[in-house]
């Protein structure tokens, strides 16, 4: 019998925390128990609490009534094994609940991954649903593994907002204005932006952030949010928004005028301001969901056609991350309801990573 700790939020007020624990039962046929490592936490798991109902991840992880468990992304390691030709002692990268273990119905085994088909979870998208074994994965390195839960997840998403604006011929544009430049997934679509050349990379950020984008090198210009008057709007521009404020991309759209070729709503860092639902001028901004431009690629690219090609630019990446992440550990229920606080606060620093675990 196997105790599993969780860390659950309560879903009407993020800000209400507590820790359950249950047994659970034997494993059945075909199952996979896992002990969960680490994770790391940033403002995209708050942002799958906030959208926890409307795009449904509350479900991936069931709670209590009225609690949710937010999904992260990190390591475990097999304990047991019913489950053919999944041993004991690997240690898989993947989806999980912020708790120290969980159970699994591996599919679809081959040596680099395996699908999860535990029904509850068949109607999500599939992206959650794969699990990578890290022996067949081309972009792990154990020395790595802090990075990559803290980045890997958002620097896909970073990977396919580059490729769809290349692949749209950048709807015309020669500049990209990226909002919250400092958080992870933003950084890495620029440092992709800055390699491909062609339009200059423009990062929105807050004043005090501003010294740590422009020491990135990877914007070419960076503006406070309250200095957007100075972005000339002398040509065609990408707006790619992470940030989610309803009025900074109304003050965006406004500023931009007829030369925004396309506005892409990505994100909702700016968790303390309203959400933009009123039409905004220019053209209607359209929501960027990673795991649906990843279904098309697969399906264009072929099974196995799309983690090489993330894996080459994720390891000319990593080095550039080294240089300006910083990573903080938290282990156990305490620390993790403390780290948990101060990033649903939008207090860590844009350098910092936090990978925490519940053991
Ligand atoms: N649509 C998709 O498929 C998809 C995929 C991946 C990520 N995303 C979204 O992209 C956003 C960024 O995620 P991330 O993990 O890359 O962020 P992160 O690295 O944790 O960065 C957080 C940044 O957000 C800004 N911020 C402002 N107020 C904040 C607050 N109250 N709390 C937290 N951050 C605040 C700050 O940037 P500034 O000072 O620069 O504003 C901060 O540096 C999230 O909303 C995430 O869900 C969407």
């Amino acid at each position: 019998m196997t105790l599993t700790r969780s860390f659950v939020v309560a879903r009407n007020d993020l800000a209400r925390t507590d820790t359950l624990e249950h047994t659970l039962p034997p494993l059945g046929d075909g199952e996979l128990l896992l002990k969960v490592d680490c994770f790391a936490f940033t403002a995209n798991n708050v942002t799958y609490a906030e959208t926890g109902d409307s795009i449904g991840y509350w479900q991936f992880f069931p709670a209590p009534e009225g609690w949710g468990q937010i999904p992260v992304w990190g390591f475990a390691d097999v304990v047991e094994s019913r489950c053919e030709g999944l041993a004991p002692g690997e240690r898989i990268y993947g989806f999980w609940p912020m708790a120290t273990h969980l159970v699994l119905r591996p599919q679809r085994v081959t040596d680099a991954s395996f699908v999860d088909a535990t029904p509850h979870r068949q109607a999500l998208p599939a992206a959650y649903n794969l699990y990578l074994r890290t022996a067949g994965d081309p972009g792990y390195r154990r020395e790595d593994e802090d990075l990559q839960a803290l980045l890997r997840p958002m620097f896909i998403t970073s990977f396919l907002i580059d490729d769809f604006l290349a692949d749209e011929g950048f709807f015309g544009a020669t500049r990209v204005v990226l909002s919250s430049a400092s958080a992870k997934t933003a950084i890495g679509l620029a440092f992709l932006l800055h390699r491909r050349g062609g339009a200059e990379v423009v990062g929105l950020t807050s004043a005090g952030n501003r010294g740590f984008v422009a020491g990135l090198g990877c914007y070419q210009r960076v503006l406070g949010y309250d200095q957007l008057a100075e972005l000339p709007a002398d040509r065609a521009t990408v707006y790619v928004d992470f940030a989610g404020s309803a009025t900074l991309r109304q003050q965006v759209h406004e500023h931009l005028g007829d030369q925004l070729a396309y506005s892409c709503a990505v994100g909702l860092s700016h968790r303390d301001t309203a959400r933009a639902k009123s039409p905004v001028p220019g053209v209607k901004p359209i929501f960027f969901f990673a795991p649906d431009r990843l279904r098309k690629r697969a399906q264009d690219w072929g099974r196995g056609g799309i983690e090489p090609r993330v894996a080459e630019q994720w390891h000319r990446f990593v080095p550039m991350a080294r240089g300006w992440l910083t990573v903080r550990h938290g282990a156990g229920a305490a620390a993790v309801q403390a780290a948990y606080a101060q990033a649903l606060a939008g207090q860590v620093p844009p350098d910092v990573g936090l990978v925490l675990s519940m053991a």
